[in-house]
């Protein structure tokens, strides 16, 4: 259930009737009093049903509805905040419907309603205040106040327990939004975060301690041939090695070969993201690359959307130089090609000094005229004339994902990685890196490095990620492809296939506690997890700081040498493979007993 919006309907759902009569039957009470309210499937993958809410058909109702929050739990929302405005709207609408749907249901069926968000919660607040008799979670993905601390440079982690909760929500103008969040999290019979860190965070912000935490999954798609992401990657990275070309045009000193690409992505919050800590660590790398003469050199991509005019006519220019560079070699080598076979045919080897005439030395003259950090302001897109990949696609061709956050309720974007099999780094106060943490026992040695920012100083967390990069810098590209095929192994870890049991738990035990005489439930159980850690890999470590080499000797040609070899045949990665096969198959999932009817 959502806010209806003209274009996205039209373009994102096929609009059906409903599957349930008596869903029909609510929407039409609504629809019969002035409101608008639509349903379709939404044409993403699985197509689930959705049922859209237009705000604007009833927003004549908004002085009353407020008046009815104020009198079901004091909250008062000013005129100028247009989203807390809409949400309650929203909120005002879904109670409604509900009503009129368990008015339809009685004991036909139960209802579970999952909120989430302060925007969801006016909906929760008002169902409960009314006494509809349906089940009711709430989650929340990051807490109000705790994001805007944190992005004003606050010291958040160590004053958790010390802040005025209401002056510095009413100083930052969202006391209403505040309560509005607080009020969903008490009302809801079962509250849940994302993460621990996150729960922390809740359980002061916002006083209640979550009944679970409930983990975002991603959808994985396995390839049928293992190591089809290796050959994503290089592929992908071909696309990117271009666009390197064309933004260094004139500075192009280094070998792309041994050009390595990190990348942080993500809204454009500097210090929330760690943009802050990745800029000085690479500025710390860059010495050491330079004290070590290493002659590796790295290109950083900051993928985070800001406010834009235009294309900078420069990064243009480059990439159309780069592109006229590529037509003229083409253009020469026809040339150079036809000249040396029609010599060949008259049986003459000819003179290489005088195989291209003037004209064409010209040609080529002409077109020669004219380690940094990349920031791209938008988010990627394959129609972008400067760098047209997917994000995905953009993301399988770099080598390292940094995301060294100081607010990460969760973080898809380290994720999101390990499942296309790029290793990356997060930190101990992202609910990611926490959860890896818990289920990894090395996760630096299957690609994911955690930088603690949790108990050490921000310097001091610059310099473990400087550590990180650097070792990074120094693996061989054979030691690369073994991690890589050691972070996709993760996968299954992230996938909604094993997540969803802590958000089906969170169901159940709301049902338990909304129809106790239903459906009964231990109040102290706990989803199954057990048996499920990743052990430290029996081989070498790809991490050379920490690791002996299995050969005494080891140096970059030998890596371009093996390079040739398939990979299933790589000795190291399938060691790898067979020797922890055991412990890494997911334990299955036990069957819950079956407590409730
Ligand atoms: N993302 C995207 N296009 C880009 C860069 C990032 O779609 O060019 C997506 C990325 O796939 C991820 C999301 O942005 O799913 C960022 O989510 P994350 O949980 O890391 O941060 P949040 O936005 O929740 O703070
Ligand atoms: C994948 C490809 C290899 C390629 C390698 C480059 O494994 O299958 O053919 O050589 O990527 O790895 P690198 O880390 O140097 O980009």
């Amino acid at each position: 259930m959502g806010p209806y919006y003209e274009h996205n309907f039209k373009t994102q759902v096929e609009q059906c009737d409903p599957p349930i009569a008596a869903i029909k039957v609510a929407m039409d009470s609504l629809i019969n009093s002035g409101c608008q309210v639509y349903f379709g499937r939404w044409l993403i993958e699985g197509s689930p049903y959705v049922i859209l809410f237009d705000i604007g058909s009833a927003a004549w109702n908004l002085d009353r509805w407020k008046g009815d929050l104020w009198d079901a739990c004091s909250i008062g929302l000013p005129y100028h905040d247009r989203e807390a405005n809409d949400s309650l709207i929203l909120g005002s609408l879904i109670a409604w419907f509900f009503k009129e749907l368990t008015d339809q249901l009685r004991d036909e069926r139960n209802i579970i309603a999952h909120f989430h968000e302060w925007q969801a919660g006016a909906g929760l607040v008002l169902s409960r205040s009314r006494k509809l008799p349906m089940a009711t979670v709430f989650t929340t993905h990051a807490t109000l106040l705790g994001r805007y601390l944190c992005a004003g440079n606050v010291d958040f982690y160590n004053n958790l327990d010390k802040f005025n909760l209401d002056k510095e929500a009413g100083e930052r103008q969202i006391y209403h939004r505040c309560c509005l969040e607080r009020a969903a999290v008490h009302c809801a019979h079962v509250f849940t975060t994302v993460s621990q860190i996150t729960a922390v965070e809740a359980n002061h912000m916002l006083h209640r301690n979550p009944d679970v935490v409930t983990p975002n999954g991603l959808n994985v798609k396995k390839f049928s041939a293992m190591h089809e992401f290796q050959n994503l990657h290089s592929t992908n990275k071909t696309q990117i090695q271009e666009f390197v070309r064309g933004h260094f045009y004139g500075h192009l000193d280094f070998n792309l070969e041994k050009t390595l690409f990190f990348f942080i992505a993500g809204r454009y919050e500097f210090s929330n993201k760690g943009a802050d800590i990745f800029l000085e660590s690479l500025s710390r790398l860059n010495y050491l690359l330079r004290v070590h003469k290493s002659d590796v050199t790295v290109v950083a991509f900051f993928i985070m959307p800001a406010k834009t005019n235009n294309f900078n006519v420069e990064t243009l220019k480059g990439q159309a130089v780069r592109k006229q560079l590529w037509d003229t070699a083409q253009f020469a080598k026809e040339k150079f090609g036809k000249r040396l076979y029609e010599a060949l045919l008259r049986g003459e080897i000819p003179d290489m000094n005088k195989i291209l005439d003037r004209d064409d030395f010209t040609i080529m003259k002409r077109a020669i005229f004219a380690t940094q950090i990349i920031f791209h302001p938008e988010f990627l897109s394959s129609t972008s004339p400067l760098l047209p990949m997917d994000y995905e696609e953009f993301v399988r061709g770099c080598h390292l994902g940094v995301f060294p956050s100081y607010y990460e309720p969760w973080g898809y974007t380290p994720g999101e990685c390990t499942v296309m099999g790029i290793p990356s780094v997060t930190t101990n106060l992202s609910g990611f890196g926490c959860f890896m943490e818990e289920h990894v026992s090395d996760p630096a040695a299957y690609g994911i490095y955690i930088v603690d920012r949790r108990f050490r100083s921000a310097d001091e967390s610059c310099n473990q990620l400087t550590k990180f990069l650097f070792s990074f810098c120094q693996q061989s590209r054979r030691q690369r492809i073994i991690q890589r095929n050691r972070t996709e192994r993760l996968s299954d870890l992230l996938d909604w296939r094993y997540l969803g049991r802590f958000y089906m738990h969170a169901r159940h035990l709301a049902l338990s506690r909304s129809f106790p005489d239903k459906f009964k439930m231990d109040p102290t159980a706990t989803p199954p997890t057990e048996g499920f850690r990743y052990p430290r890999p029996p081989s070498v470590p790809p991490s050379p700081s920490a690791s002996l080499h299995s050969t005494p000797h080891h140096s970059d040609e030998e890596d371009e040498e093996e390079d040739e070899e398939p990979y299933d045949e790589d000795d190291e990665a399938e060691r790898d493979r067979q020797n922890i096969k055991v412990p890494f198959t997911l334990a299955p999932v036990p069957r819950r007993k079956k407590k409730q009817p």
